[in-house]
């Protein structure tokens, strides 16, 4: 059955590409995974930027389109997560829905409450033009549809078993980029975080948004805005064993829009990409010249399995910025608002930092740590 959502998806994205209609590309993946060998891409094309990156695939690769948006005063925040992924290609925890097209929520509100909501598509259909991405998670009525330079995307939700329904709107404040440089470079950039074999996909469409939520909450209506965020994951191997430990997040500091990837892959190397812009220009996208370091040394690093049972209070984020100085911003943690001690963490907090030349700034970020046991 499709629903009238699903109709008003198929006619917004009807609309972009009679638009345009160079660069795009239509990818229907199926419920049900292939069971023979995915081709992952970790090579930048000219378009297509937030276009599926796994073909055939197979029930331990994975591609995910994540979304989040958090309130100004850091009361709300919501994460939606679009999944083509079995629960042996993500990480231990996993909820197995017996679908690998489904979408996971979480929502925070003022009083601590956390509510988790799932819905399951019969596929996940995505149409890409030119780099925006559009996609419906079959027969519900749960779908995102992106603007083809990827300055605004909408996601639609729907979601009975906590009785949500509403929109997120994402107007973008800064320039989409790949791990290690803009989204404009020349084609040819890679797109895996830690080298091959280990990989693991990420192209950052919104780095950071103007975000406005508008919710139906089981008939109480749920209003926010504040700041937001979108990327997309991918891997050719279960994502548990691509990496020992990451910390990823993204900030509003001041007039600055941030964003961190400090991964330690398998083999125990270390990747750090980080991200600043300012007035909707880039001022720096580039691998390495940054750390991603607990507070005064109040945690080990790189942070295992049995080191994050308990949350370290925060982090200190330093990046050299050419043209700029030096970069220091310390995020102390305001609420956790996703905890599986030993493995993910995920919080706001308060961000605050500066050059070091008698200017600092304060703002907000989102931010998480996740440890997997590879051993
Ligand atoms: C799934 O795809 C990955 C990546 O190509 C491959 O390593 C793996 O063997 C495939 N699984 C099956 C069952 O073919
Ligand atoms: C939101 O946060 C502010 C500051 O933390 C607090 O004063 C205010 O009461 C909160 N609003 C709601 C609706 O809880
Ligand atoms: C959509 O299809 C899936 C798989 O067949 C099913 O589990 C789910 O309940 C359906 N959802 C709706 C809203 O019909
Ligand atoms: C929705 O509201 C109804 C009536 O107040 C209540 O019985 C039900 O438990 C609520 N559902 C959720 C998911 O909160
Ligand atoms: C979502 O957005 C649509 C279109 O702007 C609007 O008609 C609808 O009322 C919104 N839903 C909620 C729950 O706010
Ligand atoms: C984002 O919000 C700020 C402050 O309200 C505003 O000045 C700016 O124009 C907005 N940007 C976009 C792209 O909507
Ligand atoms: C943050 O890192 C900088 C540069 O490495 C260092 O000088 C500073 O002491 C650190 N601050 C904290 C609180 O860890
Ligand atoms: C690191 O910073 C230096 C000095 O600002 C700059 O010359 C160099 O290109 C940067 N390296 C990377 C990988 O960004
Ligand atoms: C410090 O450096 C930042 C970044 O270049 C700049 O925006 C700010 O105006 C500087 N402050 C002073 C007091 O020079």
């Amino acid at each position: 059955m499709r629903t009238f959502s699903y109709t008003l998806w198929v006619c917004t994205v009807l609309d972009i590409v009679v638009g345009h209609t160079l660069d795009a590309s239509i990818d229907i993946i199926p419920s049900t995974p292939s069971t023979t060998p995915s081709v992952a891409e970790y090579i930048s094309q000219s378009s297509l930027f937030d276009g599926p990156y796994v073909a055939g695939l197979n029930d331990t690769t994975s591609d995910w389109w994540y979304f989040d948006a958090i309130s100004s005063d850091l009361n709300y925040t919501l994460v939606v997560t679009f999944f083509a992924a079995t629960p042996d290609g993500l990480w231990p925890t996993t909820p197995d829905l017996g679908s690998a097209t489904y979408l996971l929520l979480f929502l925070t509100l003022p009083d601590g409450t956390l509510l988790e909501g799932a819905a399951i598509g019969e596929e996940l259909a995505i149409v890409t033009v030119e780099d925006g991405s559009s996609g419906v998670l079959g027969n519900t009525s749960n779908f995102w549809v992106g603007s083809p330079d990827m300055t605004s995307y909408e996601v639609s939700l729907n979601v009975p078993d906590i009785g949500l329904t509403g929109n997120i709107s994402l107007q973008s404040t800064a320039p989409a980029h790949f791990p290690c440089t803009h989204a404009t470079a020349a084609p040819g950039q890679r797109l895996n975080l830690v080298s091959e074999p280990t990989n693991l996909g990420w192209v950052n469409a919104i780095p950071d948004a103007n975000a406005t939520v508008s919710l139906d909450v089981n008939g109480t209506t749920v209003q926010f805005s504040g700041f937001g965020y979108h990327d997309q994951n991918w891997a050719s191997q279960p994502v548990h064993s691509t990496a020992n430990a990451w910390y990823w997040g993204h900030a509003r500091l001041g007039p600055f829009s941030v964003v961190w990837f400090d991964i330690v892959s398998s083999d125990g190397t270390e990747l750090v990409s980080s991200y600043l812009a300012r007035d909707n220009q880039i001022i720096s996208s580039t691998c390495g010249n940054a750390t991603v370091r607990p507070v005064d040394g109040s945690a080990p690093f790189p942070p295992t399995p049995s080191s994050s049972v308990s949350e370290p209070p925060g982090f200190n984020i330093t990046a050299d910025i050419e043209g700029e100085g030096t970069l220091i911003m310390q995020i102390a943690s305001n609420q956790v608002v996703l905890a599986v001690p030993g493995m993910v963490w995920r919080w706001t907090g308060e961000a605050s930092g500066g050059f070091g030349n008698g200017t600092t700034w304060q703002g907000v970020a989102f931010y998480e740590q996740f440890t997997f046991d590879n051993s």
